[in-house]
């Protein structure tokens, strides 16, 4: 396999595994169940705290007939909770996730669009949410929770790697997957929060008190059951319509709780229907604010966490997308960040777009935000993005890192691409650490009858003498094209490049 191209150094391996799994279960709900504080809307009583209620979720049935966008819900095991998604359309896998205080049906205008151009859409409640569990103890509710139990969906749809778009929180989980799991993420939209680095020395919540002061909502969410008891005062329709149509910044005067300081607009805009808002109001009556105000809970917790990414930078390929009126644009230097080249220097294949709206621009400007979102996918390509070490040499072929992904627009891996995205077979991408010469073994736990070895140039390594590849049951095997071959090999396999 001698080609000049090649040297040997980081190897990637796609095998192409002969397990079909065609079309999602639906119907027959697993037995999961939810666990929240009851009572009137977000209402944790602090008399009673540890006050359970289970309850066995189903109520999405409601939008099973073709409703609203048609989707289907099913709900998946995974990190140790049931997760409820809606999910619709065949193709490459695309995660919606949604923010505070929302659950999958912000989604519902991109569920639609989206699977019409030939996507398979997933947009689940996120822990805590909807008809998803709702872990009682806001330590449950760090990023990596959350991170791991998007990695579990992934696993779930046997997807190796998914688009991601994420709104608010969603938008922070989908920052924080791009950053433990590049591998597992071909490109990431964002919406309406941008990335903030990590401060080095101060706890996010002190952070924020600094900038904002004690009427912001993050600190005023700190304490368990004070938000609840403050919204409890209002019919859940009330508290969906204030934060849905939210003009002010989260940030009361002194002395006032937020929700009181929110604004009820009195009529409706256009792009949120009553309709709309009893979808809200009827999940977050039923499961209540706890577990979506763990997530602020759980904030320092995850900062104490984050310190090993400290400095880290974002990889994935990216489009951010926020409201030029979203009252977080204009504060807190957000405008002029997102604008200016640190958020560049952290994210280096990063493309803004100011769009016209406020904090829910899924739902307010649904036309323009759908159109980013799919010109995003249309252009990021299913490749093996991210694979790419950044240190590697911009003028060689296969990777231009730091800010591009591998362009794998070769017919071959156009051809995998297709195979994975119409879920013919999964395809399994696994990345192997740089040796120049010696054996690397890796196993494949599956059967694969198909393996793509990607000989990857870094630092000049020198030229590849040969790659041999060798099945449980067969002898070693030499490849001998540069980029892949069949063979039948019975079982696992190991690979060996010398
Ligand atoms: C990860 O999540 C935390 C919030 O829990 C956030 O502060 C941080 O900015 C996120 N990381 C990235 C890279 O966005
Ligand atoms: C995406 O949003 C999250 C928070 O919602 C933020 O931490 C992250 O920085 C954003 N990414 C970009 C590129 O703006
Ligand atoms: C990158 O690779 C090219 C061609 O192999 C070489 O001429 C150049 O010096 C390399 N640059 C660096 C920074 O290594």
């Amino acid at each position: 396999m001698a080609n000049s191209q090649f040297v040997p150094a980081c190897i990637m391996f796609i095998a192409n595994i002969v397990i079909v799994n065609i079309g999602a279960a639906i119907g027959g709900w697993p037995n999961g169940h939810a666990t929240f504080y009851g009572g009137a809307c977000g209402y944790a009583d602090t008399n009673k705290q540890g006050y359970r209620v289970e309850t066995t979720a189903q109520s999405s049935a409601l939008f099973n007939n073709g409703q609203t966008c048609g989707a289907c819900f099913e709900r998946i095991q995974t990190n140790g909770i049931w997760l409820h998604v809606a999910e619709k359309g065949t193709g490459p896998l695309v995660l919606l996730l949604h923010g505070f205080p929302e659950i999958w049906y912000a989604w519902r205008h991109q569920i639609e669009y989206l699977a019409e151009n030939g996507y398979h859409v997933v947009a689940p409640d996120l822990r805590g949410y909807g008809d998803s569990d709702a872990p009682l103890n806001h330590n449950s509710y760090t990023i990596f929770h959350i991170v791991g139990d998007l990695i579990g969906l992934l696993d779930h749809f046997g997807q190796q790697q998914a688009y991601v778009v994420g709104h608010d929180w969603g938008a922070v989980a989908g920052w924080n997957l791009s950053l433990f799991r590049p591998d597992r993420v071909i490109g990431l939209v964002n919406l309406s929060v941008p990335y903030f680095p990590r401060s080095p020395t101060t706890k996010t919540t002190e952070a924020i008190r600094q900038i904002f002061g004690e009427g912001s909502h993050v600190i005023q969410f700190q304490e368990p059951g004070r938000a609840e008891k403050a919204f409890a005062r209002y019919d859940c329709m009330t508290v969906m319509k204030k934060f849905l149509l939210v003009t002010n910044n989260l940030i009361a005067p002194p002395d006032m709780e937020l929700i009181d300081y929110l604004e009820t607009q009195s009529s409706l805009p256009a792009w949120l229907t009553e309709e709309d808002i009893r979808v809200f109001d009827k999940k977050f009556e039923e499961s209540g604010f706890t577990g979506p105000l763990n997530y602020y809970r759980a904030m320092d917790l995850t900062w104490e966490l984050l310190a090993p990414w400290q400095g880290s930078k974002i990889m994935v390929p990216m489009k951010f997308m926020i409201g030029d009126n979203d009252p977080g644009f204009k504060s807190g230097g957000t405008s002029e960040f997102v604008q200016g080249d640190e958020f560049r220097s952290l994210v280096p294949d990063l493309e803004v777009v100011i769009v016209g709206g406020h904090h829910f621009i899924q739902q307010e400007n649904p036309q323009e935000v759908s159109s980013q979102i799919l010109s995003f996918l249309r252009t990021t390509k299913v490749t093996a993005t991210n694979l790419c070490p950044p240190s590697k040499n911009a003028s060689a072929n296969w990777c231009n890192p730091p800010s591009k992904h591998f362009d794998l627009s070769q017919p071959m891996f156009l051809k995998i691409a297709k195979f994975a995205a119409a879920r013919i077979v999964p395809i399994h991408f696994q990345r192997v650490p740089c040796f120049k010469r010696g054996g690397i073994k890796f196993y494949l736990g599956v059967r694969p009858n198909f393996l793509l070895v990607l000989v990857d140039n870094v630092g000049g390594a020198g030229e590849v003498v040969d790659v041999k590849v060798k099945g449980l049951s067969t002898g070693w095997i030499q490849m001998t094209r540069n980029w892949g071959q069949n063979w039948q090999t019975g079982g696992g396999l190991e690979g060996k490049n010398h």
